[in-house]
């Protein structure tokens, strides 16, 4: 097996090389004056199990490209097999046309995985219309979950907890995570109008006197969801307030917004981030060994 980090992908992929034991190499890239891309391979993969680690944030695009061609160079070379470790990956959100002439974005992503690659690994998909990730890759799919490690942070660093899931599609999430640490959850019900605005109310009465609430999200963007969900919580009485995601996109500055809004925010790190405090290398590495 050789791990290879893409661009994005150095701090997973050098700890999944040190757990594993295996050869950790960089890939190579350069931008032309043009912007143009080439990649290069430093090291041997001929029959060899080739993982390739991108982290997609930022130029998402670009990272696109790049692990598309590192794929292609890598099979041109003679890999055997060629798997992309993606914790996050990007896309899955457009998942319908949501207006007429749109395009569903995801469908051709998959299709462009699906031509050069093996296997694809990823945490926490963002599935809400789709059932599986077998309904986007036809390649063997690995989807995993952070969902444990959340619940065993909350266990370890909040006292008296209630878990709140900032919208519907969170319930099942939100209600997993209180169920592993044995304690009460409740849902917002969130109106979404545009990228940048949402309006949340909460699901049913809840107490929230003494306690300290976590909100758990997949991910957070621009940080509306969040900001809007503790505006609520603190209207009925929190004092307290974490949130906790596994992708720490953070545009547009969410992470100080949130902070301003003196909500505690921690994260996976899937996404290289200061609110990284949960690893889910050990996820990786269980479904690599
Ligand atoms: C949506 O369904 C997701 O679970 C997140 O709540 C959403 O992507 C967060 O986006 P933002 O931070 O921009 O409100």
């Amino acid at each position: 097996m050789k791990i290879i980090a893409c661009s994005n992908g150095k701090h997973l992929a050098k700890s999944i090389a040190k757990k594993l034991k295996k050869p950790y190499s960089e890939l190579e890239t350069k931008h032309f004056p043009d912007n143009e891309l080439k990649v290069a391979i430093k090291t041997d993969v001929k029959k060899k199990r080739v993982v390739l680690v991108q982290s997609f944030h930022g130029s998402i695009n670009d990272q696109l490209v790049e692990v598309l061609f590192a794929a292609y160079t890598a099979k041109d070379l003679g890999a055997k097999s060629i798997m992309l470790v993606a914790p996050y990956f990007p896309y899955l959100r457009q998942d319908k046309a949501f207006n007429k002439g749109e395009s569903v974005s995801i469908e051709i992503v998959g299709k462009l995985i699906d031509r050069v690659f093996d296997e694809i690994a990823i945490i926490d998909p963002h599935l809400h219309r789709e059932k599986g990730l077998n309904h986007i890759f036809k390649i063997r799919a690995h989807r995993l979950t952070a969902n444990p490690l959340i619940a065993d942070y909350i266990k370890k660093h909040v006292k008296n907890a209630v878990i709140i899931g900032p919208d519907w599609e969170s319930y099942k999430w939100a209600e997993k995570t209180a169920d592993i640490i044995g304690c009460e959850s409740a849902i917002m019900e969130k109106k979404r109008y545009s990228a940048r605005k949402v309006s949340v109310k909460l699901n049913k009465k809840i107490d929230l006197g003494k306690r300290n609430v976590v909100i758990v999200d997949d991910i957070i963007s621009t940080g509306h969801t969040l900001l809007e969900s503790a505006k609520l919580l603190r209207k009925i009485g929190a004092k307290k307030i974490t949130a906790i995601c596994v992708h720490a996109v953070f545009v547009e500055k969410a992470y100080e917004k949130l902070k301003k809004a003196k909500v505690d925010v921690i994260s996976a790190n899937t996404i290289l981030h200061k609110s990284n405090k949960i690893d889910v290398v050990p996820l990786i590495v269980n479904v690599l060994g």
